[in-house]
């Protein structure tokens, strides 16, 4: 494992879920004193260079965090060289990871909401077409996920 460990968080647009994925453990981790490099990237690359979505910052904002500088750009076969946890938000954005990931890699591949005991095998809905309401539960799942991975990457270092 790198030192400090490394993880991306991959959604589809890279504009709402990883990059709240990303903010929140980066968060923790600063509260917590635990050095992790964390990145996101989404899987489709309509957003590339754009700012996450309005509701996204609006929901990072009202819980401490500022995600306006943040850029999406699209995942890349390099990521499973460069990172050691790649952590998907939904199934079908892990299938797609699966399916792209060079043969070999060192990076470990899982859904976010492995991490959380009792919530294995969930997905962190896609709150893109619902309403401003979608973006508190992925706030809340978000949260619940960088807590697990950071408790498990505290224990390893
Ligand atoms: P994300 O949400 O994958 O959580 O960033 C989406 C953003 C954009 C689209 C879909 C989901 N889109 O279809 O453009």
């Amino acid at each position: 494992m790198s030192n400090p460990p490394s993880v991306l968080f991959v959604c589809l647009g890279n504009i709402c879920r990883s990059p709240l994925a990303e903010a929140a453990l980066r968060d923790a981790a600063h509260t917590h004193s635990v050095p992790i490099d964390v990145d996101s990237a989404g899987t489709g690359n309509w957003h590339v260079g754009e700012p996450p979505d309005r509701r996204a910052q609006a929901v990072a904002r009202a819980n401490g965090c500022d995600i306006a500088g943040l850029r999406g750009r699209q995942v890349q076969r390099e990521d499973f060289y460069r990172f050691d946890h790649v952590i998907a938000l939904d199934h079908d954005n892990l299938r797609n990871l699966e399916a792209m990931r060079p043969e070999g890699s060192p990076a470990s591949l899982s859904l976010l909401l492995d991490h959380v005991p009792g919530r294995r095998g969930e997905a962190v809905a896609d709150p893109y077409f619902g309403d401003a309401g979608g973006f508190d539960e992925t706030w809340s799942d978000v949260t619940q996920g960088a807590q697990a991975i950071l408790r498990t990457l505290a224990q390893r270092s």
